[in-house]
């Protein structure tokens, strides 16, 4: 696991952004935090880096949104989804096991139908100090590719510093 701190959306969509570059298609990545931890914040970036032109919203509503940059992101969030059979009702496995990369938010909620290998994000606001903009990004690899695709972040991630 690597974790790294932001203090800014923008420092988090960076991150999100440097990740992006590196994702190939049917590449998982499952974001998990609480409402306002930045996941969609995290997924803008993704889509950044993908090289997506226009707006990234949150689809809690619309549940995925696609943006088509070098390959295709699915931008996906499981929120409103009640049960397993509701998510597997918007044919989750066609994207997971499709034509782009998938950046999935409350992936947590839907773990046993996910891939073994992904990486997992989890965004955190430790109570410090009362800093609302303050966020703790852990990343947790599964399988080589991602073990990989950490490292490459790492390296990234400490020629910013
Ligand atoms: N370091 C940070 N990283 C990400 N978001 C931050 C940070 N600091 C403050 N924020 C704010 O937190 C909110 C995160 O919202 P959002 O990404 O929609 O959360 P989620 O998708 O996890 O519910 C945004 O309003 C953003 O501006
Ligand atoms: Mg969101």
């Amino acid at each position: 696991m690597f974790t790294v701190t932001t203090s800014s959306p923008e420092e988090t969509r960076k991150i999100g952004e440097a990740l992006g570059r590196l994702l190939a298609p049917g590449d998982v990545v499952g974001l998990i935090g609480d409402l306002g931890a930045g996941k969609t914040v995290f997924a803008q970036g993704v889509a950044l880096g993908i090289g997506a032109k226009g707006r990234v919203t949150s689809p809690t509503f619309t549940l995925i949104h696609e943006h088509m940059g070098r390959i295709p992101l699915y931008h996906v969030d499981v929120y409103r989804l009640r049960t397993l059979d509701d998510v597997e009702s918007i044919g989750i496995e066609d994207y997971l096991y499709g034509d782009g990369a998938v950046v999935l938010e409350w992936a947590d909620q839907v773990l046993s139908i996910l891939p073994e290998d992904r990486l997992d994000i989890v965004i955190e606001r430790p109570d410090r100090d009362g800093d609302d903009n303050v966020r703790e990004i852990s990343i947790s690899p599964h399988g080589e590719r991602y073990q990989h695709m950490l490292e490459e972040l790492k390296a990234i991630a400490c020629r910013r510093d």
